[in-house]
């Protein structure tokens, strides 16, 4: 099978898969207060069809799947479909990216139907900065569910996600440097993107990795590592040996040049940047008893219009229609 390619020559083996656009957070920087309007039931991927579709682009190349929300365990039976998804033939690396909230529940039925990586996010933590962050009181509960995952020796790395706001996360960066060097867990910063439904973003209000890998630096010496391929961090070990921090930094130097992902929405539809302002509908040709050989030809068509790259700083770029809950991290 020809391998899945974008005309700019990039090779596309990762799909991120949002399985709800639900959420039990209201972070700031990604939803309002009072939640969006919800995808209806039927307008949500069944469980089949996220099989059917994720092993169609499991044949065409698609090594790494990343299952993602909204909050992905909010969805019913969630460990179900990971399950039906780690069994996909050819499927290297099934990873699930979540708040945690719902973790201490399912970190057994996780593991057990086969993700082998977890991303928790965390943007502090200091309980009252978690909540005003989160609009949840839910730290001691996230921490919960990040122990219970790690108990699981088969799940590695786990990776603590924390969104780097200005005025709000140079008060954690060395909290979470010390979290990094006590803990088995990479941390990792990424910059604050205009992808927040209430359309406040500016450039003023991202802290960059540049930054906080300064502010740590002073107090813990860091050693860049060698760049892995398609990585989107930039990570580094502490001098003296104890544990590694990444910056992923999507705003001030961007990585689209290597990239090599594509998403799906929980309704269906395929994007080929984050930042995408067109979609492709998958749903409505997998309902209208569209062949593999048919939709694989919509797929490489719009893989193959993939964006050379995001504009966000630029003059005249515009937010996507769809806020980061809606589309998937
Ligand atoms: N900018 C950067 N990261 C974001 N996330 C959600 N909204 C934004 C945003 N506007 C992060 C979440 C989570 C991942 C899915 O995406 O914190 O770690
Ligand atoms: Fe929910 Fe993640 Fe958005 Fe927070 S960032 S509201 S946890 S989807």
């Amino acid at each position: 099978m020809e391998p899945l390619i974008d005309g700019h020559g990039r090779l596309i083996d990762d799909l991120r898969v949002s399985v709800t656009d639900r959420c039990n957070f209201r972070c700031q920087y990604c939803m309002p207060a009072e939640g969006l309007p919800w995808l209806e039931r039927e307008e949500i991927l069944r469980f089949e069809e996220i099989e059917r579709l994720v092993a169609l682009f499991v044949r065409l190349g698609v090594r790494d799947v990343r299952l993602t929300g909204g909050e992905p365990l909010v969805r019913r039976e969630f460990p179900k479909l990971a399950g039906m998804l780690a069994a996909i033939d050819g499927l290297e690396d099934l990873s699930l990216t979540t708040n945690g909230y719902l973790l201490e529940r399912d970190a057994d039925a996780i593991v057990a139907a086969g993700v082998n990586r977890v991303n928790v996010s965390i943007d502090s933590l200091q309980r009252d900065r978690f909540y005003e962050q989160t609009r949840r009181d839910a730290l001691p509960q996230v921490l919960a569910g990040l122990h219970a995952i790690a108990r699981h020796p088969e799940i590695s790395p786990i990776k603590v996600n924390a969104v780097a706001l200005r005025g709000f996360t140079e008060m954690e960066a060395l909290p979470f440097a010390e979290f990094a060097r006590s803990e088995s867990f990479q941390v990792r910063f990424i910059e604050f993107m205009p992808l927040d439904a209430d359309r406040a973003w500016s450039e003023d209000q991202v802290l960059t990795g540049e930054e906080l890998r300064a502010i740590i630096h002073e107090l813990h010496p860091l050693e860049e590592k060698p760049r892995e391929a398609h990585s989107t961090a930039r990570v580094y070990r502490f001098a003296d040996g104890a544990g590694e921090i990444g910056f992923v930094n999507p705003v001030s130097e961007p990585f689209c040049a290597d990239c090599n992902r594509v998403r799906l929405t929980a309704d269906g539809k395929l994007r080929t940047c984050l930042f995408s302002v067109n979609e492709t509908d998958l749903r409505a040709p997998l309902r209208d008893g569209a062949t593999d050989g048919e939709l694989e030809q919509v797929i490489r068509e719009a893989v193959w219009r993939k964006e050379l790259k995001h504009h966000v700083g630029e003059k005249g770029f515009r937010q996507p229609p769809r806020s980061m809950s809606a589309i998937g991290g």
